[in-house]
Protein backbone atom coordinates (compact mmCIF):
# COMPACT_ATOMS: atom_id res chain seq x y z
CA UNK A 1 0.00 0.00 0.00
CA UNK A 2 2.87 2.06 1.15
CA UNK A 3 4.31 2.31 -2.47
CA UNK A 4 1.05 2.77 -4.16
CA UNK A 5 0.50 5.86 -2.11
CA UNK A 6 3.63 7.22 -3.19
CA UNK A 7 2.97 6.50 -6.69
CA UNK A 8 -0.21 8.31 -6.39
CA UNK A 9 0.77 11.12 -4.28
CA UNK A 10 4.07 11.56 -6.77
CA UNK A 11 1.22 11.62 -10.27
CA UNK A 12 -0.92 14.12 -8.07
CA UNK A 13 1.59 16.27 -6.86
CA UNK A 14 2.54 16.42 -10.96
CA UNK A 15 -0.94 17.19 -12.48
CA UNK A 16 -3.09 19.55 -12.87
CA UNK A 17 -5.81 18.50 -15.06
CA UNK A 18 -7.33 15.25 -12.61
CA UNK A 19 -10.98 14.40 -12.90
CA UNK A 20 -12.59 11.93 -10.23
CA UNK A 21 -15.40 9.58 -10.93
CA UNK A 22 -17.08 8.26 -7.59
CA UNK A 23 -20.22 6.48 -6.24
CA UNK A 24 -21.86 5.44 -3.43
CA UNK A 25 -17.92 3.94 -1.69
CA UNK A 26 -17.07 7.70 -1.44
CA UNK A 27 -19.74 8.13 0.90
CA UNK A 28 -19.19 4.89 3.25
CA UNK A 29 -17.22 6.63 5.96
CA UNK A 30 -19.58 9.83 6.05
CA UNK A 31 -21.91 6.50 7.50
CA UNK A 32 -24.01 6.05 4.41
CA UNK A 33 -24.28 2.60 3.54
CA UNK A 34 -23.69 1.52 -0.31
CA UNK A 35 -25.56 -0.31 -2.64
CA UNK A 36 -24.28 -3.66 -3.69
CA UNK A 37 -21.36 -4.23 -0.62
CA UNK A 38 -22.14 -7.01 1.57
CA UNK A 39 -23.73 -4.69 3.84
CA UNK A 40 -25.65 -2.62 1.02
CA UNK A 41 -28.83 -0.95 0.83
CA UNK A 42 -29.44 -3.51 -2.08
CA UNK A 43 -28.63 -6.38 0.18
CA UNK A 44 -31.55 -5.45 2.67
CA UNK A 45 -34.47 -7.19 2.76
CA UNK A 46 -38.01 -5.02 2.01
CA UNK A 47 -40.89 -5.87 0.86
CA UNK A 48 -40.11 -5.63 -3.23
CA UNK A 49 -36.35 -5.51 -4.16
CA UNK A 50 -34.64 -1.62 -3.85
CA UNK A 51 -33.63 -1.35 -7.48
CA UNK A 52 -37.49 -2.05 -7.99
CA UNK A 53 -38.69 0.91 -5.52
CA UNK A 54 -35.90 2.75 -7.33
CA UNK A 55 -37.78 3.07 -10.64
CA UNK A 56 -39.85 5.28 -12.50
CA UNK A 57 -42.58 2.33 -12.84
CA UNK A 58 -42.54 1.68 -8.98
CA UNK A 59 -42.62 5.79 -8.30
CA UNK A 60 -45.71 6.29 -10.49
CA UNK A 61 -47.50 2.64 -9.65
CA UNK A 62 -47.01 3.09 -5.56
CA UNK A 63 -45.46 6.49 -4.45
CA UNK A 64 -46.48 5.82 -1.07
CA UNK A 65 -44.46 3.22 -0.85
CA UNK A 66 -41.77 4.63 -2.36
CA UNK A 67 -41.29 7.57 -0.39
CA UNK A 68 -41.88 4.93 2.92
CA UNK A 69 -38.15 3.63 1.38
CA UNK A 70 -37.03 7.30 0.25
CA UNK A 71 -37.39 8.64 3.51
CA UNK A 72 -36.06 5.72 5.52
CA UNK A 73 -33.72 4.74 3.12
CA UNK A 74 -31.96 7.50 1.05
CA UNK A 75 -32.15 10.58 4.11
CA UNK A 76 -29.63 9.81 6.26
CA UNK A 77 -29.96 13.01 8.78
CA UNK A 78 -26.17 14.76 10.34
CA UNK A 79 -24.07 12.90 7.75
CA UNK A 80 -20.73 15.43 7.10
CA UNK A 81 -18.46 14.96 3.93
CA UNK A 82 -15.40 12.23 4.65
CA UNK A 83 -11.64 12.88 4.33
CA UNK A 84 -11.94 12.03 0.17
CA UNK A 85 -14.47 14.38 -0.03
CA UNK A 86 -12.36 16.68 1.68
CA UNK A 87 -9.36 16.58 -0.06
CA UNK A 88 -11.20 16.24 -3.88
CA UNK A 89 -12.43 19.64 -2.59
CA UNK A 90 -8.84 20.95 -1.93
CA UNK A 91 -7.65 19.48 -5.01
CA UNK A 92 -9.78 21.60 -6.49
CA UNK A 93 -9.38 24.89 -4.84
CA UNK A 94 -5.66 24.14 -5.66
CA UNK A 95 -6.12 23.88 -9.69
CA UNK A 96 -5.47 20.41 -9.87
CA UNK A 97 -8.76 18.66 -10.04
CA UNK A 98 -11.11 19.90 -12.93
CA UNK A 99 -14.56 18.29 -11.90
CA UNK A 100 -15.92 15.53 -9.37
CA UNK A 101 -18.06 13.31 -11.54
CA UNK A 102 -20.35 11.55 -9.27
CA UNK A 103 -23.05 8.53 -9.44
CA UNK A 104 -23.68 10.16 -5.58
CA UNK A 105 -27.09 11.87 -4.49
CA UNK A 106 -26.09 12.64 -1.39
CA UNK A 107 -24.53 16.23 -2.18
CA UNK A 108 -21.54 15.98 0.12
CA UNK A 109 -18.71 17.09 -2.65
CA UNK A 110 -20.62 20.36 -2.77
CA UNK A 111 -20.53 20.25 1.65
CA UNK A 112 -17.36 19.68 1.38
CA UNK A 113 -16.29 22.76 -0.42
CA UNK A 114 -15.94 21.18 -3.86
CA UNK A 115 -17.76 23.92 -6.78
CA UNK A 116 -17.30 21.57 -10.38
CA UNK A 117 -19.55 18.69 -9.45
CA UNK A 118 -21.53 16.96 -12.24
CA UNK A 119 -24.59 14.70 -10.44
CA UNK A 120 -24.86 12.28 -13.00
CA UNK A 121 -28.00 10.45 -10.69
CA UNK A 122 -29.17 14.29 -9.70
CA UNK A 123 -29.32 15.02 -6.11
CA UNK A 124 -31.75 14.19 -3.20
CA UNK A 125 -31.24 17.77 -2.20
CA UNK A 126 -33.69 18.93 -5.08
CA UNK A 127 -37.53 18.47 -5.47
CA UNK A 128 -39.75 19.13 -8.22
CA UNK A 129 -43.44 19.02 -9.12
CA UNK A 130 -43.58 15.68 -11.66
CA UNK A 131 -46.52 17.32 -13.28
CA UNK A 132 -46.02 21.24 -13.74
CA UNK A 133 -42.17 21.03 -12.89
CA UNK A 134 -42.19 23.61 -10.14
CA UNK A 135 -39.11 22.96 -8.06
CA UNK A 136 -39.53 22.45 -4.27
CA UNK A 137 -37.45 22.29 -1.53
CA UNK A 138 -36.24 19.11 -0.54
CA UNK A 139 -37.68 19.38 2.92
CA UNK A 140 -41.13 19.13 1.48
CA UNK A 141 -40.23 15.27 0.87
CA UNK A 142 -37.70 14.59 3.51
CA UNK A 143 -38.77 16.47 6.22
CA UNK A 144 -42.31 15.43 5.42
CA UNK A 145 -44.53 12.33 5.32
CA UNK A 146 -47.36 10.63 2.88
CA UNK A 147 -47.18 11.91 -0.59
CA UNK A 148 -46.35 15.19 -1.14
CA UNK A 149 -48.61 17.79 -4.10
CA UNK A 150 -48.04 20.53 -6.07
CA UNK A 151 -50.33 23.20 -6.14
CA UNK A 152 -51.17 21.61 -9.15
CA UNK A 153 -52.51 18.65 -8.00
CA UNK A 154 -48.74 16.77 -9.01
CA UNK A 155 -46.56 14.67 -7.11
CA UNK A 156 -43.91 16.37 -5.79
CA UNK A 157 -40.51 14.20 -6.66
CA UNK A 158 -36.83 14.44 -5.83
CA UNK A 159 -34.48 15.28 -8.61
CA UNK A 160 -33.16 12.03 -8.81
CA UNK A 161 -32.53 9.73 -11.73
CA UNK A 162 -34.49 6.78 -11.13
CA UNK A 163 -34.31 3.58 -12.75
CA UNK A 164 -35.86 3.81 -16.72
CA UNK A 165 -35.06 7.21 -16.43
CA UNK A 166 -32.47 8.75 -18.68
CA UNK A 167 -29.66 10.87 -17.74
CA UNK A 168 -29.45 14.44 -18.05
CA UNK A 169 -27.71 14.99 -21.64
CA UNK A 170 -25.84 17.93 -20.61
CA UNK A 171 -24.49 16.74 -17.62
CA UNK A 172 -23.27 13.53 -19.49
CA UNK A 173 -21.71 15.35 -22.50
CA UNK A 174 -19.77 17.67 -20.25
CA UNK A 175 -18.43 14.22 -17.89
CA UNK A 176 -17.77 12.85 -21.10
CA UNK A 177 -15.27 16.09 -22.49
CA UNK A 178 -13.48 16.41 -18.86
CA UNK A 179 -12.83 12.11 -18.84
CA UNK A 180 -11.56 12.63 -22.19
CA UNK A 181 -9.43 15.48 -21.72
CA UNK A 182 -8.20 14.40 -18.43
CA UNK A 183 -4.41 14.27 -17.33
CA UNK A 184 -5.42 11.70 -14.52
CA UNK A 185 -8.34 10.04 -14.37
CA UNK A 186 -9.05 9.11 -10.29
CA UNK A 187 -11.77 6.24 -10.05
CA UNK A 188 -13.15 5.62 -6.53
CA UNK A 189 -15.29 3.80 -4.12
CA UNK A 190 -17.99 2.50 -7.23
CA UNK A 191 -18.18 -1.05 -8.58
CA UNK A 192 -18.88 -0.11 -11.96
CA UNK A 193 -21.57 -1.67 -12.23
CA UNK A 194 -24.54 0.86 -13.61
CA UNK A 195 -24.79 1.75 -16.71
CA UNK A 196 -24.79 4.32 -18.79
CA UNK A 197 -22.62 6.15 -15.70
CA UNK A 198 -19.95 3.16 -15.83
CA UNK A 199 -19.41 3.59 -19.71
CA UNK A 200 -18.60 6.72 -19.68
CA UNK A 201 -14.98 5.71 -18.00
CA UNK A 202 -14.62 3.99 -21.28
CA UNK A 203 -13.78 8.08 -22.92
CA UNK A 204 -10.37 8.51 -20.67
CA UNK A 205 -7.91 8.43 -23.69
CA UNK A 206 -4.53 8.61 -20.96
CA UNK A 207 -2.65 6.47 -19.08
CA UNK A 208 -3.12 7.33 -15.85
CA UNK A 209 -5.99 5.13 -14.99
CA UNK A 210 -6.36 4.56 -10.85
CA UNK A 211 -8.97 2.73 -9.13
CA UNK A 212 -9.25 3.15 -5.35
CA UNK A 213 -11.90 0.72 -4.17
CA UNK A 214 -12.35 -1.88 -1.70
CA UNK A 215 -13.58 -4.65 -3.73
CA UNK A 216 -12.36 -5.83 -7.74
CA UNK A 217 -14.61 -4.22 -10.26
CA UNK A 218 -14.72 -5.46 -14.21
CA UNK A 219 -12.20 -2.82 -14.77
CA UNK A 220 -9.07 -3.49 -12.65
CA UNK A 221 -7.46 -4.60 -15.48
CA UNK A 222 -7.49 -1.45 -17.26
CA UNK A 223 -6.14 0.47 -14.78
CA UNK A 224 -2.63 1.88 -14.35
CA UNK A 225 -2.79 2.04 -10.52
CA UNK A 226 -5.45 0.00 -8.57
CA UNK A 227 -5.86 0.53 -5.11
CA UNK A 228 -8.18 -1.88 -2.61
CA UNK A 229 -8.04 0.24 0.15
CA UNK A 230 -10.63 2.88 2.05
CA UNK A 231 -10.82 5.88 -0.11
CA UNK A 232 -10.96 8.14 3.11
CA UNK A 233 -7.69 6.59 4.21
CA UNK A 234 -5.74 7.05 0.81
CA UNK A 235 -7.05 10.75 0.16
CA UNK A 236 -5.85 11.65 3.80
CA UNK A 237 -2.41 10.74 2.48
CA UNK A 238 -1.67 11.98 -1.12
N1 LIG B 1 -13.45 2.93 0.15
C1 LIG B 1 -13.31 2.39 -1.09
N2 LIG B 1 -14.27 1.65 -1.69
C2 LIG B 1 -15.42 1.46 -0.99
C3 LIG B 1 -15.64 1.98 0.30
C4 LIG B 1 -14.58 2.74 0.87
N3 LIG B 1 -14.69 3.29 2.11
N4 LIG B 1 -16.87 1.60 0.72
C5 LIG B 1 -17.41 0.85 -0.28
N5 LIG B 1 -16.53 0.76 -1.30
C6 LIG B 1 -16.72 0.13 -2.60
C7 LIG B 1 -17.44 -1.19 -2.55
O1 LIG B 1 -16.50 -2.25 -2.47
C8 LIG B 1 -18.20 -1.21 -3.88
O2 LIG B 1 -17.45 -1.87 -4.89
O3 LIG B 1 -17.57 1.01 -3.32
C9 LIG B 1 -18.33 0.27 -4.26
C10 LIG B 1 -19.76 0.76 -4.22
O4 LIG B 1 -20.44 0.10 -5.25
P1 LIG B 1 -22.04 0.16 -5.31
O5 LIG B 1 -22.58 -0.14 -3.97
O6 LIG B 1 -22.45 -0.66 -6.49
O7 LIG B 1 -22.35 1.71 -5.59
P2 LIG B 1 -22.20 2.48 -6.96
O8 LIG B 1 -21.11 1.91 -7.80
O9 LIG B 1 -22.13 3.92 -6.63
O10 LIG B 1 -23.63 2.18 -7.66
C11 LIG B 1 -23.88 2.88 -8.87
O11 LIG B 1 -26.13 2.05 -8.81
O12 LIG B 1 -28.26 1.67 -8.00
C12 LIG B 1 -27.46 2.55 -8.65
O13 LIG B 1 -28.01 4.80 -8.70
C13 LIG B 1 -27.35 3.85 -7.92
O14 LIG B 1 -25.59 5.48 -8.17
C14 LIG B 1 -25.85 4.13 -7.87
C15 LIG B 1 -25.33 3.20 -8.95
Amino acid sequence: MEDKIAQLKEMIADSDNIVFFGGAGVSTESGIPDFRSVDGLYNQKWKYPPETILSRSFFERDPAEYYRFHREKLVIDGVKPNRAHLRLAQLEQEGKLKAVITQNIDGLHQAAGSKNVLELHGSILRAYCSRCRKPYPAEIINKGSGVPRCSCGGVIRPDIVLYEEPLDNDIVRSAISYIRNADILIIGGTSLNVYPAAGLINYYRGKKLVLINLSETPYDSYADLIIHEKIGEVFSRV
